[in-house]
Order: C-alpha cells, then structure tokens, then sequence
C-alpha cells in the first residue's frame, strides 16, 4: 500500500478541512471554503484529520477531497476503484471493529450485495408507499402533541422524536427501557466529535459504549423473534435468507447500529434544518404555505440539498487513478464532500440560494449513486413530507432563532432549534 506524499499540509492556503476548528466555523464560512476549493484546487490533499476516536499515532493518513459534483457521482459509481471496505467515516480501524459499527455500507461486492439484499426489500419505494399512511398518522399525532404549545425546542420535540417513534415501529422495538436505551444510543453515536455531547468521556468511548448498547439489543431481540416470530424488521432479518444463507447474529447486530444511527440521526437533522431554513427564507415559506400538496415535494428536495445531514462519506483508491488531473495511489483515502457538490455552481444555478422550486434538482444527500445509495432515502423523504405537511398546513408561522449547531466533519446536525408558532386553536 502507498501513500501520495502530501504536497500541501493543509489543504489549500488557509483552508485545513482536517481541522477541528474549521467544522465549528459557521455554515456559511465553510461554503465560502468549499466554493474557493471548487474554484481552485477541486481535489486537494489534506493531512489526517484532528481525530477524536484515534491517536496521532495510530490516525497517520491524509486525504484526498473531491469537491465537485462530477467526480463525486463518478467516484460513488466506480466501486472497484474506490472501495468502501476500509471504512467510511475518516478514520480506518481494525476491520472488526468497523465490521461491527459500519456493517454493509463498508463492504464491497459480492459481501456488500448480498447483505444489502436482505434488506433491501423492506426499504423499496413501493413498500414505503404502502407506509405512507402510517408515517404520516404519526406525523399528525407528534404535531398534535405540540400544535398548542406555541413555543418550544423544534429539535428535542419534534425532529428527534419521530424518526425514532418511526424507527422503533418498524424494527418491532419493545416499549420501556431497552427500546429507549437503544434509540438514544442510536442518537448519541454519530456525536463522537461534539464536545458537549462527549462531556468528560473521550469520542472513542462514546462510540463504543453506544455500539455495544445497540449490539446487546439485537442479541436479546433475535432470538426471541426466531422463536416468536411478528411483523417487523427485526424479525425479517432474523429470518431473512438470501442464496441460501440467513444473517449471523453479528451481522443483525452491526446493521442495527448502522441502520438505527442512519434512521435516528439524518432525516431527524433535515427536518430541523427545515424549520430553519424557512425562517431565515420567509418567501419560500410563504410559497409554500400558498400551496402545500403542490410544492411539498419540491421543497422536501431543496432541504435535502441546503441539510445534507451527512457531509462526506470515505472511499478508499484501489488503484492507482486521476482525477481532474490529480494522480491518487492505491491505498489512498479520498473523501466526497456532499456539502459542497450540493453547492456545484457548475450544476446548481444560483446554488446558495434556497429555492423551493428548483428543477431539475440533482442533489447527492442521498450519496452519488451506485452500490451504496442510500437505502432509506424513499423513507426519509416520505417522513419529511409527511412532517413538514403537517407543520406548515396547521402552524405556518413557525419561527426559529438561531440553531445550536452540532460540531463535526461528518454530522451537520441541530441539538437545538428553539421556535415560536400562533398555536393552532387560534387559527380556527
Ligand atoms: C435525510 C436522511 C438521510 C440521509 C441524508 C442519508 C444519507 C445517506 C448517505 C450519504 C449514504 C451513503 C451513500 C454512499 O455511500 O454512496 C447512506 C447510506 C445508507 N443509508 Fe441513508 N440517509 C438518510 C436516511 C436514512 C434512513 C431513514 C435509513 C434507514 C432507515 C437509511 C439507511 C441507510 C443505509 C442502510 C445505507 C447504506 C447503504 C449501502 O451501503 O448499501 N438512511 N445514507
């Protein structure tokens, strides 16, 4: 394995993407960043990240960026140049390690199809349709708890609970504390980089005391659904055989961790960013409360491309390749930033811009395509609509202050939106 020696420690000028400073500038000064990158160097080289889970000794590679949009959807295309079986968060562990936390989204073919395919199924957009109805009678119900409150925290009402009221449905759940234990774990661990969320425990600790709390469910959850079986996800993938073969209990364990922080902590951060980026664009809210059912769906589009609550996803080069000109070895890491080929000038006209009418409206939130597109991304845009439908048919004139942003390269979330709205009985 050969590592490109770095020709700029930093990325570009005063640009340093490896910095923990640099995720908690404010969103706008990182875009400012990303576009002089785009502009200027579109596939810099980065020294290792300042990691919260590794040592300096043990975190020693750099990185490589893709910024622009092209090379993002072409690199996620190309699976067999850039792998994803070394992990795909930054840092590289031990392969069982990274087994056990990141499961199918860090494996390669043919391993990578064939779990995915268990799976798959149950997250087609036909099925999800089917759910429509389901997803949005608890939609409804979170908004009636809140509809009369007229103030509250957006974020710790509303964006985090549903995800999760979801998720614990469809995985069969059970009520009381191990479900509980298990949902916050699921929302506790992608906050390994956010100081207030780590207290006085090191990332590595949170990260491994949320996998292992997700691991124990799965081990007390699929045996009992082997010998009682109900109608839910857990039972399906404890039953689940594809060629022949059914997931091992490791298997179950390490997609729960995967599939529950993806379920608990993406659509969860979208659906705040939402709130927010109506209330600093109140003509798009405006537009959008003209007419819900019509623009609701263009709308949830143009939120997923401004949120992109993942910004990057890690590939690994299996070769040696070029891109845009830049020789990258095999063995090198290469990171495609979703934060900035969702601001692709080249691609998205006026892209800082938050336009609810935007077409057409190629965004790679959901990833660039290929054998690891988002599997959940038919769920997350139901969930949204369904959501957002509710809150802006019977509070429109939500308002959010200024968000409690998450710090970190990979998370862009919101801990906390506090929001004011008329409570909904004075509407009638
Ligand atoms: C707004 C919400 C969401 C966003 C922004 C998002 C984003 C992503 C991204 C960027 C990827 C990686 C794509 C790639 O590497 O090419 C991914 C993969 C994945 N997502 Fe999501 N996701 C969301 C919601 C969900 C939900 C609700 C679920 C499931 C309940 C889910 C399950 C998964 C799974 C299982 C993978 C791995 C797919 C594979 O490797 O084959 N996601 N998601």
């Amino acid at each position: 394995m050969t590592t490109t020696a770095p020709a700029l420690l930093t990325t570009h000028g005063e640009i340093d993407l490896s910095a923990r400073s640099f995720w908690a500038l404010p969103a706008a000064e990182r875009d400012a960043a990303f576009t002089v990158l785009r502009r200027e160097n579109p596939v810099p080289w980065s020294r290792p990240v300042e990691s919260d889970l590794l040592p300096p000794e043990l975190n020693t590679k750099g990185f490589w960026s893709l910024t622009k949009h092209e090379d993002i959807r072409a690199a996620s295309r190309n699976a067999e140049v850039f792998s994803s079986a070394d992990g795909v968060i930054m840092e590289s562990f031990a392969p069982e390690l990274t087994e056990l936390v990141q499961s199918f989204i860090a494996m390669d073919a043919p391993r990578h199809t064939q779990l995915r395919g268990i799976t798959m199924d149950a997250f087609k957009p036909k099925n999800m349709r089917t759910l429509e109805g389901w997803i949005q009678g608890h939609a409804r119900d979170l908004i009636d708890e809140i509809a009369d409150l007229g103030e509250g925290d957006f974020a710790v009402l509303v964006s985090k609970v549903l995800p999760a009221r979801i998720f614990r449905s469809m995985f069969g759940m059970p009520d009381g504390e191990m479900g509980d234990r298990t949902v916050e774990a699921c929302q506790r661990l992608l906050a390994f980089t956010d100081p207030e969320t780590c207290g006085d425990k090191t990332g590595l600790e949170i990260l491994a005391e949320a996998m292992t709390e997700i691991h124990q469910t799965a081990a007390e959850i699929v045996p009992q659904r082997r010998a009682n079986p109900g109608n839910d996800l857990m039972t399906w993938l404890a039953l689940a055989e594809f060629d022949g073969k059914r997931m091992t209990d490791d298997e179950i364990g390490a997609f729960l961790v995967m599939v529950g922080v993806a379920a608990n902590d993406t659509t969860r951060h979208a659906s705040a960013q939402a709130i927010h980026l109506f209330s600093q664009n109140p003509d798009q809210r405006k537009l959008l409360v003209e007419d819900v059912p019509g623009r609701i769906d263009g709308a949830v589009e143009e939120i997923l491309r401004c949120s992109h609550p993942l910004n990057h996803m890690r590939r690994t080069a299996t070769q040696d390749t070029v891109v845009r000109g830049q020789e990258i070895k095999a063995g090198d890491n290469v990171v495609l930033w979703y934060c900035s080929g969702n601001r692709d000038e080249d691609v998205f006209e006026d892209p800082f811009r938050f336009d609810i009418e935007r077409s057409p409206n190629p965004h790679i939130t959901f990833g660039g395509g290929g054998p690891h597109y988002c599997l959940g991304a038919a769920l997350a845009r139901t969930t949204l609509k369904s959501l957002l439908s509710e809150v802006y048919t019977r509070i429109p004139d939500i308002h959010a202050s200024e968000p409690d942003f998450l710090i970190g390269n990979f998370s862009n979330g919101i801990k906390r939106l506090p929001a004011t709205w008329t409570p909904e009985s004075a509407w009638r």
